[in-house]
């Protein structure tokens, strides 16, 4: 038997993996993934059963800390997480520095990363309690700077959050709520929210969580790597994938425009990519996306809404690209994103804070990777090698001469 981590630690393997397909860059205990059956589980549990009948914050317990809180511990964590959720009023002016029209990732990369300087008392990531309360503080308040970041797009007042309400709950009053009229969660959109959480809080090392483990790997704070988690999030291939898959429906149009879609979708000389299709590691159904899909159909029934083209383009095109022998040969399904753009798009939101939305739900991963990180002995400084194509060693020549 090889031992591949005594060959990795002489320095005996050098591997040439561009897009890490087939390279674990860590022991990981937090997410399981069996992309050929299309399995998921956080901790143990497949995402089924938490789907069905867990909640958001029990989920970022469980990750955090790796097992399913009892009653006393549900409250504590609970009661923790909710007497954070101000941010620091100063905070109010890092916002307005940004143009009105900001897109909201943009702000919150911003904002995320001046955490560090706001709440520099939970920087030193040598000190554990600093480190748990950097934690909480993410989790508590990444809703609260996202909400604010859509407000200040919208030139609407920033709504502070309500303890009173679910995590959830809390998020969409701060998104919805205005001054001058009542607002009232809807229990349906409440739990297709907590939901698209849930599904999105973790998924091992995707691109943006492998980025916040090579930020935290050099020793960098925890808000420092969680933006730099948000700045990889927002690319079109990762959860940016989300704001494209609606805006590509809407370019579609009408159900008739859709064989051109495929058929260019098909077409190698062709950029145009089906949006909200395919996954690096599942090649089979994503699991995530059944689940969606069920919440999907639920929440469009319970607002009655059938008569929207751009999700009447989503069905057509699921049901025809789940027949097509291209989409079916290559494994290409809908993968989570297509669904929870249709939830985000039934409930009002507009598709630039679909991927704040993501970036919210997948805070709590960011910093379970990051805090199993820090917490591992043998952890080291990400950096990978690379295979040098460029010239061979040659003189230099003087300006004149060249
Ligand atoms: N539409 C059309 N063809 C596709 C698509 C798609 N969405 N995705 C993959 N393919 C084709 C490729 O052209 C390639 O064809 P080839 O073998 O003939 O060259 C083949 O399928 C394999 O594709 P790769 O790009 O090698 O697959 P990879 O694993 O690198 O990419 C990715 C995965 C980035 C998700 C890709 O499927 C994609 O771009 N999808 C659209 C964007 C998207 O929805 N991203 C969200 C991912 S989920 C998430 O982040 C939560």
């Amino acid at each position: 038997v090889i031992d591949i981590r005594k060959l990795y630690a002489e320095g005996d393997v050098f591997t040439y993996d561009p897009g890490f397909t087939s390279t674990a860059a860590c022991d990981s205990a937090i997410t399981y993934i069996d992309g050929d059956k299309g399995e998921l589980q956080y901790r143990g549990y497949p995402i089924e059963q938490l789907a069905e009948q867990s909640h958001f914050l029990e989920v970022c317990y469980l990750l955090l800390y790796g097992e399913l809180p009892n009653a006393a511990q549900m409250q504590d964590f609970e009661h923790r997480v909710t007497n954070h959720t101000m941010v620091h009023e100063q905070m109010h002016y890092f916002f307005r520095g940004f143009r009105r029209d900001s897109h909201p990732m943009a702000t919150m990369v911003g904002v995320v990363g001046a955490m560090s300087a706001f709440y520099h008392d939970s920087t030193d990531i040598s000190d554990p309690w600093q480190r748990e309360v950097a934690a909480i503080r993410m989790i508590a308040k990444l809703p609260t700077i996202a909400a604010m970041a859509y407000k200040y797009s919208m030139g609407q007042p920033f709504v502070y959050p309500k303890n009173s309400l679910d995590y959830a709950s809390n998020f969409l009053h701060m998104c919805f709520a205005v001054p001058c009229a009542d607002y009232v969660v809807d229990p349906i959109l409440s739990k297709a929210m907590d939901r698209i959480m849930m599904l999105h809080a973790d998924h091992e090392q995707n691109a943006s969580t492998s980025t916040v483990r090579l930020a935290g790997s050099s020793g960098a704070n925890p808000f420092a790597c969680v933006a730099a988690g948000i700045a990889c999030l927002w690319g079109p291939a990762h959860g940016g994938a989300n704001q494209a898959c609606l805006e590509m429906l809407r370019e579609i149009g009408t159900v008739e425009n859709i064989p051109e879609a495929i058929r260019r979708a098909k077409d190698k000389n062709d950029p145009f990519r089906l949006m909200g299709f395919g996954h690096r590691v599942y090649k089979n159904f994503d699991p995530r996306a059944k689940v969606m899909k069920e919440s999907a159909d639920e929440v469009l029934d319970l607002l009655g809404i059938h008569d929207n083209e751009t999700l009447k383009v989503a069905k057509e095109l699921e049901r025809i690209a789940l027949e097509d022998t291209y989409f079916v040969e290559k494994k290409l399904y809908p993968n989570v994103d297509f669904y929870s753009g249709i939830i985000l798009e039934a409930m009002g939101f507009p598709t630039s804070m679909f991927t704040p939305i993501f970036a919210v739900s997948r805070t709590v991963g960011w910093i379970s990777q990051w805090k199993e990180m820090i917490g591992d002995p043998t952890q080291k400084i990400g950096r990978p090698r690379q295979l040098y194509i460029g010239q061979t060693a040659r003189d230099y020549v003087a300006v004149n001469d060249r």
